[in-house]
């Protein structure tokens, strides 16, 4: 291929999100090269395919040969690699460095662990090439017409791949391009994750939502769906909402609701549960998102909980409820709860962001989910509003625009959590944001008998009231004990 052939980027993986991804490169004037991997048996004529199928006729150059691949495209080489998160990323990027020139640049917009990121930053800068580990969020439609997408790692690569990632992004109202540079390291993979964290929280307040409008107030589909087309037209607009309203709509092919023939057993492919664990080794609290990832691990529990359900049967009262005050407090719990969510994801960002010194910008972050990911909604606006302010909230429940919205939504959303309480109806995410708002907003906890407790039994230490903090104190509670005391740390 003469020089001024060749490509401006190659895209390796040719599944959902790769295809899609080489074709909306290939819609806004990029001329790409792509490969798959052939397998006999497993994976065989997926290049052939897609040139063949959806990209004949454009600007897209298939291999089947990872060596002209490479050959094929300008230098310094831009590789996007869309395959699976783990050691399939590593494998590639080793038969990789033997074809590469110094400067080019690999871009893994899979999953990715972020720690494998950070590591894989660090051994492609050390043999004179350049990673970017980049989150990219809003599945095959968002792939196409436009994604999120979250780029970290070799800073020096930004000013190369800038212009084609942020021609694919999504764009949002004001017309900015839902890509910036997220910083260092795995920060792009480690912010991707707590979308994904928050895209699980958000997706069971929904699933709480649409449960006790179906169980207290005995909604149909349309009804429920009516109640959800509502909610997108205010301050809960959001890409989850509106299709949940269309999925209650749907019929399948037999003409029944599909919705009610879908088994109650959720999968995970494991994005929210990295974010949980994160969260817990930076010692942050993560309950929603915990929650949601428990409910679905929970629910993949049918036979146990059909066989519990029959040793206690839930009782009802069912008052006559008022529905449409009833459906106010609903949506109280469901957007005060979901700001409790994403002030907890934002949280942990700045935890990170403090404690691996990637320089955060968290209104930039905020301002990249309006588009094309699965959690974009319009609250996000608001969201990079509070942390653009000169004053920056301690947390983003504290922020003046969320104090204000909070103290609204408190009566409706605690009437509807005690309610669904005495009716039975587990409500574990609504109920999880509620309790963590009464802790956060707790001068006192019961925690000093907890560190009571941690001495008695194994001199763990605790501080006082009315000494300075960090001093630790043992007290011989028994009488009998000796004065040794336990080491002092928190992890
Ligand atoms: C996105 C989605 C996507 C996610 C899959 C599977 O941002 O486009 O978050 O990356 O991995 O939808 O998610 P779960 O199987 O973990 O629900």
């Amino acid at each position: 291929m003469a020089n001024q052939n060749k490509t401006d980027i190659g895209l390796i993986g040719l599944a959902v999100m790769g295809e899609n991804l080489a074709l909306n490169m290939e819609s806004k004037g990029w001329h790409v090269s792509v490969y798959n991997r052939t397998v006999p048996g497993v994976e065989e004529g997926v290049v052939e395919r897609f040139i063949n199928g959806r990209a004949k006729g454009k600007n897209i150059e298939g291999f089947t040969d990872i060596k002209a691949f490479v050959e094929s495209i300008a230098l310094p080489r831009k590789i996007m690699m869309m395959v699976r998160a783990g050691k399939p990323v590593d494998e590639l990027m080793e038969q990789l460095f033997p074809l590469l020139s110094p400067g080019d640049i690999l871009i893994d917009g899979g999953n990715s662990n972020y720690e494998d990121t950070n590591r894989r930053v660090k051994l492609a800068e050390s043999k004179g090439f350049l990673f970017v580990g980049s989150g990219v969020s809003g599945g095959e439609e968002g792939a196409l017409n436009g994604a999120s997408i979250m780029p970290g790692g070799s800073e020096k690569a930004w000013q190369e791949v800038k212009p084609i990632l942020q021609s694919i992004a999504a764009k949002a109202l004001d017309g900015s391009p839902c890509c910036e540079w997220v910083g260092p390291a795995g920060s792009g993979h480690f912010v991707k994750m707590i979308h994904n964290g928050i895209e699980y929280g958000d997706m069971q307040l929904i699933a709480e939502a649409y449960w006790v409008m179906k169980n207290l107030l005995d909604l149909n589909n349309e009804e429920m769906a009516d109640v959800f087309e509502y909610w997108n037209e205010g301050k809960l607009r959001s890409y989850l909402i509106e299709i949940t309203s269309n999925i209650l709509r749907h019929k399948d092919k037999a003409g029944g609701y599909l919705i009610d023939k879908i088994l109650d057993t959720a999968g995970q492919k494991g994005t929210g549960k990295w974010s949980v664990i994160n969260a817990m080794e930076l010692g942050m609290p993560l309950g929603l998102i915990a929650t949601a990832v428990f409910e679905r691990s929970l629910s993949a529990q049918k036979d146990l909980r059909h066989l519990a359900s029959k040793q206690f049967p839930h009782s009802h009262i069912m008052p006559v409820y008022n529905k449409v005050e009833f459906v106010k407090e609903i949506f109280s719990a469901l957007y005060a709860s979901k700001l409790v969510s994403y002030a907890q994801g934002f949280a942990v960002l700045q935890r990170a962001s403090d404690t691996f010194d990637w320089q955060l910008n968290l209104a930039s972050i905020a301002r990249m989910w309006r588009g094309g990911c699965i959690i974009r909604s319009i609250f996000l606006n608001d969201i990079a509003a509070a942390f653009e302010a000169a004053n920056k909230p301690e947390h983003l429940l504290l922020a003046p625009y969320f104090q204000q919205e909070i103290k609204t939504l408190i009566p409706g959303w605690k009437n509807l959590v005690a309610e669904a309480m005495k009716e039975e109806l587990p409500v574990p995410a609504f109920s999880s944001a509620l309790n963590y708002f009464y802790s956060l907003t707790s001068a006192d906890l019961p925690a000093n008998l907890v560190q009571a407790q941690r001495d008695y039994f194994g001199a763990h230490t605790f501080e006082r009231k009315d000494e300075l903090r960090g001093q630790f104190f043992h007290e011989n509670w028994t009488g009998h004990g000796g004065d040794t005391k336990s080491g002092t740390y928190n992890v």
